[in-house]
């Protein structure tokens, strides 16, 4: 009787398990069928005059955010970021980037104000970011977004360079931006052009911080790969 009792216990488990996954098949389907219907019928709107819905932005930011945090757990930061990383990042910065993600006493250029997702303001965003997560966002891109990969373009030692400048960013004041890189490099993007300092794309850090303060590129021992100067295509 007990026994009875146990088994028809187990049978309406049993069924009841039965219907949940027919459910959930049958939701599966039904999804699947909306989604197909979307894609084809141009029922969904492209637009970048709209607002991304609700649904549609957090499935992307989530996605964006997991993704970028997952695969930058495998990259080895610089022990430090020096402040001749720092100011040889900066004229990268402000020909690659500013247009798209503004800085502090500048904005972006109208244009990228009317892009979906619009580049967030990094004076503000980049704080939520950890230097490896910059890094591997500027080296990849980001699919679907507009936010380019310059990793095809640019040597990891550059792109060190332009996460050191972008992580500084929240702290920066107007003027300190304004003076970092210069206007004056006559054409060069790369800041200083002899910069060679520091963290090489593995985190091979230089402990040499003394040598760090002269955005002129002055360190004594060169070494033959001048990170900054050493690639010569730019996409632009
Ligand atoms: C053509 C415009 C454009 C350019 C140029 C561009 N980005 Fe982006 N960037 C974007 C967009 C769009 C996103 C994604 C925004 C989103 O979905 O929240 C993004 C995202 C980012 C993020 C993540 C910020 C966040 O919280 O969403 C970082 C960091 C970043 N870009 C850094 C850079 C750097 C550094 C450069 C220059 C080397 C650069 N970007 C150049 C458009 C651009």
């Amino acid at each position: 009787m007990a026994d009875r009792q146990e088994g028809g216990r187990r049978d309406r488990g049993r069924v009841s398990g039965l219907g949940v996954a027919v459910g959930a098949l049958g939701l599966a389907a039904l999804l699947g069928i909306a989604g197909l219907i979307a894609v084809y019928t141009g029922a969904y709107n492209v637009a970048a005059t709209e607002e991304h819905a609700s649904f549609t932005r957090w499935a992307f930011d989530t996605t964006f955010h997991n993704s970028v945090e997952s695969r930058a757990d495998d990259v080895a930061a610089p022990a430090a970021f020096t402040p001749a990383m720092i100011a040889a990042g900066a004229g990268p910065y402000k020909t690659m980037c500013q247009h798209c993600h503004a800085g502090p006493g500048v904005e972006r250029a109208e244009w990228a104000g009317g892009m979906r997702p619009r580049p967030p303001h990094l004076t503000e965003a980049a704080a939520e970011w950890e230097p490896q997560e910059v890094f591997w966002l500027v080296k990849h891109g980001v699919k679907m977004s507009g936010m380019p990969a310059f990793g095809p373009t640019h040597g990891d030692q550059a792109i060190w360079n332009i996460a050191a400048f972008v992580k500084q960013l929240p702290a920066m004041t107007s003027e300190e931006y304004a003076r970092l890189g210069g206007g004056q490099q006559g054409g060069g993007h790369h800041g200083g052009a002899t910069q060679a300092t520091g963290a090489g794309g593995g985190g091979s850090q230089s402990s040499t911080p003394q040598a760090a303060g002269a955005p002129g590129g002055t360190q004594g021992s060169a070494p033959a790969d001048a990170g900054g100067a050493a690639h010569g295509t730019h996409p632009h």
